[in-house]
């Protein structure tokens, strides 16, 4: 595949894997992308997972066409892109690697070797001369990780962004971008707003024709929109106005009461309205669609003196990622104790901007025609989320 005329994909797409980074599903695969270009020099960028070592070089060789390559730019550590380093330098021992400070020491910690007689140590600012091409690195830590630099070539307009605008998903996988960037950005990144905002910020000054990320598509049209989710994204705004209903139920009366509530806001013409059985479904996509919607509702099962425990796991998440800005309700369940909305609330302590509703709904057992309270209260907790 070419990116233009002399710069040529030589990635590879991983289809057997089960999770990527242990933890997250892809059901169409992941792709780790690594990219040639021609010029006077060669430049190869980044490589890719240890699994694909032999298909990735056999990529390059095919590419340069009998050539060697004068350098390896690594822009990210993470083994998915960095696993085969030590074959690429068996393969080509006279070239050298173009990174930061920071990636030579990961090298000597993964690798035992900083490739001392092959270093070209580059930051902000720097500049590598191919001929034709010239990269011009951007800084970018945590951005995945702290030694991350992006590299912009000036001639044709192309900004390689490691891990940035990247999604799950082989690079031919036929899904909406959105989605499974969003889940990988809120998954992956989501922690590193900031960061993120303050690259955003370098990269606005640098006019982008095409974006060449580490994992997903090649970004060639309609560049504005991806770069307006990434803002949207890293400055922890709702994309848009919706309920989540993040749930557990043991014995299906928590179920009951949120699908109550699902009803009455749909019939009161809530624009969206989303739910997660947390004990069931996929975990990243309800911490992505809690960050993508305007509010979240919380509804779980009093447990040992706490909440049940895939919503622990689903509020820590939360919480790690700098969870912000939203309106959220609570509804709690327990027969003797119901504690769960006081713990969950505590639990979101650390999170700020977060505005909760008046009204809590606390079930004891079972919801039915008799449950009058919780009737009221849920009914409350519908005409707030509309209002609001
Ligand atoms: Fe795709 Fe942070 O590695």
């Amino acid at each position: 595949m070419n990116i233009v005329e002399d710069v040529k994909y030589v990635g590879v797409n991983d289809r057997k894997i089960d999770l990527f980074e242990g933890q997250y599903r892809v059901p169409n695969g992941m792709s780790y992308n690594s990219y040639v270009i021609l010029d006077e020099r060669t430049a190869v960028m980044d490589t890719v997972d240890a699994a694909f070592g032999e298909e990735w070089l056999g990529n390059i060789k095919s590419v340069l066409d009998g050539r060697k390559p004068d350098y390896l730019v690594v822009q990210h550590m993470e083994p998915d892109h960095s696993a085969n380093i030590l074959g690429f330098v068996k393969a080509y021992p006279d070239a050298k690697i173009v990174s930061t400070a920071k990636a030579f020491t990961m090298m000597k910690n993964f690798f035992g070797d900083d490739f001392a007689d092959k270093q070209i140590v580059v930051g902000e600012g720097a500049t590598l001369s191919l001929g034709r091409h010239t990269l011009n690195f951007v800084t970018a830590p945590m951005v995945h990780w702290p030694e991350v630099i992006f590299s912009y070539d000036s001639t044709d307009k192309i900004l390689f962004s490691a891990d940035a605008f990247g999604k799950f998903g082989a690079v031919d996988a036929e899904e909406p971008w959105d989605d499974e960037a969003r889940r990988y950005y809120i998954g992956i990144v989501g922690k590193y707003g900031k960061q993120v905002q303050a690259v955003l910020k370098k990269a606005a000054a640098l006019e982008i024709r095409i974006i060449c990320p580490l994992h997903g598509p090649v970004l060639r049209e309609n560049l504005g929109h991806y770069i307006g989710l990434y803002d949207t994204w890293s400055s922890y705004r709702p994309e848009c106005d919706g309920v989540v209903i993040a749930y557990t139920s043991v014995y299906g009366n928590t179920k009951k009461a949120v699908n109550m509530l699902a009803e009455a806001l749909r019939t009161a013409g809530c624009p969206s309205v989303v739910l997660h059985d947390l004990s069931r479904c996929d975990m990243s996509l309800a911490v992505a669609d809690a960050f993508k919607y305007s509010k979240l509702v919380l509804a779980t099962t009093t447990y040992n003196a706490d909440v049940f425990p895939p919503m622990r796991d689903f509020i820590l998440h939360l919480a790690e990622r700098g969870f912000t800005g939203r309106t959220v309700g609570l509804i709690e369940n327990g027969s003797w104790a119901p504690v769960a909305a006081k713990v969950m609330r505590q639990m979101l302590e650390g999170c700020k901007g977060i505005s909760y509703t008046e009204s809590t709904v606390t079930i004891n057992s079972s919801i039915n025609e008799k449950s009058e309270s919780a009737l009221v209260s849920l009914v409350s907790l519908c005409t707030e989320l509309c209002q609001g």
